[in-house]
């Protein structure tokens, strides 16, 4: 890849080509927990957080009647900061000469004007739409005065509080080279690889991954993932396109003449991937560039059966990051917390057994801030990311002539966008396709609440029709 093009897929900042891309869509800015005075103390005095997005700093508050806004920090008077801002009833109020704002933006007091004036009507805050999904805040940056898109009605937006868990962690990399991890299904058996198989009593449901078993059996035995992946290495890897937009990966391991294992995931244009946690739970994980150089990913773990436990899913995972940012406690300082004696007798990679998360983060934030693509040799095993990122210059370039990206969706094309599926499993080699499918219609019917929002948006798409 050349220098140009790299930056060009790369960059996210205001007014860069991809920015302007990325600006297309809902961004996850905040876990709701952010709010929670439980978790952070300083909630309880004011609901106020700076928050990074797409390289624009941005301030986020929740007023007293319950209301969030997210506005342009720099105050419109004369430029002070409203991170600092105090936080009432009905907006909040720049301390430097108390002008105050609503959610919308909209200017409701500049207290040291002369009482006449009628300044408060001419001047308006930048602020950008909200909508919360899941225990997640999205923003919409799109232009001003634009529609923003629909969100698809994926499993994860669809899913109840009880049934799903959000969480958030920041990787000190470029958005692109984060997303690229979860399109690379030939990476698990390496960097993911444990050298020696867990009791499949473990529980895997807490984001243990690879640890559950694959649905099916070898000669009446159950394997888990981790050791299908690591005895079969050379995967086939096959994509195809569902939606526009939407990726299906079906990534086979031929195990033996009657039996082969297949993993489908799902790839969401720019930067989504749906993958299978266990036999009941998704994971869909989201990637937002906080700036160049610097990554959220938001995971939504959804159940098809149990409802989760959230407080012991939450409480496993605040222990590898500090608040309030979600920055990992393991990173470049301390190496990620290797240890070569793991990794000559545990794991392959020596960076612990738990928090499969760590694996990625090391390799994607060891690349470098801004991985070089001129300097990369992609290979067979790379066929999605190369897919991907045709797509995503192809992209660019239609928002550059003001047309309409991939997946930025209106409302009935969004309630049409249902699943995606996930499936791990052992198939019979002749029927693999088959089977995938079934078990994928199983593990989906397997939810009450689904079926419930299944009957919903029919009956709302026919009343649509009608
Ligand atoms: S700078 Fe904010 S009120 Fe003056
Ligand atoms: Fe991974």
């Amino acid at each position: 890849m050349q220098a140009e093009q790299n930056e060009l897929i790369t960059r996210v900042g205001p007014g860069t080509a991809c920015g302007a891309l990325l600006r297309s869509y809902w961004q996850p800015v905040a876990l709701l927990d952010e709010f929670d005075a439980r978790l952070d103390p300083r909630m309880a005095a004011r609901q106020v957080k700076p928050v990074r997005l797409l390289g624009e700093d941005l301030v986020l508050f929740r007023d007293g009647h319950g209301r969030f806004g997210l506005l342009e920090r720099p105050c419109p008077h004369r430029g002070a900061d409203l991170a600092f801002g105090r936080c009432e009833d009905d907006g909040l109020r720049c301390p430097f000469h108390g002008w105050k704002f609503a959610a919308d933006g909209s200017c409701l007091e500049t207290p040291a004007e002369p009482i006449a004036s009628t300044l408060c009507q001419r001047v308006r805050q930048r602020s950008y739409p909200l909508l919360e999904r899941a225990g997640v805040l999205f923003a919409w940056l799109g232009p001003e005065g634009s529609t923003a898109p629909a969100l698809p009605a994926f499993d994860c937006f669809v899913a109840p509080a009880s049934h799903s868990f959000a969480f958030k962690g920041m990787w000190h990399c470029n958005w692109l080279q984060a997303f690229e991890v979860g399109i690379d299904p030939a990476h698990p058996s390496f960097l993911h690889r444990y050298l020696q198989d867990p009791s499949l009593d473990d529980d895997a449901a807490y984001g243990r991954q690879f640890r559950a078993a694959s649905v099916g059996d070898v000669e009446g035995e159950r394997w888990p993932m981790t050791r299908v992946m690591r005895e079969f290495h050379r995967p086939e890897i096959r994509f195809e396109s569902v939606a526009e937009g939407l990726l299906r990966l079906t990534t086979l391991r031929h195990m033996t003449d009657r039996l082969t294992h297949v993993r489908v995931t799902h790839a969401a244009f720019p930067a989504t991937f749906v993958i299978p946690l266990s036999e009941t739970i998704t994971i869909t994980q989201m990637h937002v560039p906080v700036d160049d150089t610097r990554t959220y990913w938001y995971s939504f773990f959804t159940s098809f059966a149990e409802p989760l436990d959230k407080e012991a899913m939450r409480a496993q995972r605040l222990a590898c990051v500090t608040l309030p940012d979600y920055v990992p406690v393991q990173g470049r300082h301390n190496d990620w917390g290797f240890d070569p004696e793991e990794q000559r007798t545990r794991t392959y990679l020596g960076m612990g057994e738990d928090d499969i998360n760590l694996h990625d983060q090391w390799a994607v934030e060891s690349m470098g801030a801004i991985q070089d693509r001129t300097r990369e040799h992609l290979a067979t095993s790379d066929k999605v990311i190369m897919a991907n990122r045709r797509t995503l210059l192809k992209a660019i370039e239609t928002v550059r002539a003001g047309g309409r990206p991939p997946m930025v969706l209106d409302r009935d094309a969004a309630a049409a966008l249902t699943g995606p599926d996930t499936i791990d499993c052992i198939a019979p080699a002749d029927r693999w396709s088959e089977f995938w499918s079934e078990a994928a219609v199983a593990k989906r019917s397997g939810a009450s609440w689904l079926r419930g929002a299944l009957r919903e948006s029919g009956v709302a798409r026919a009343e649509a029709a009608r």
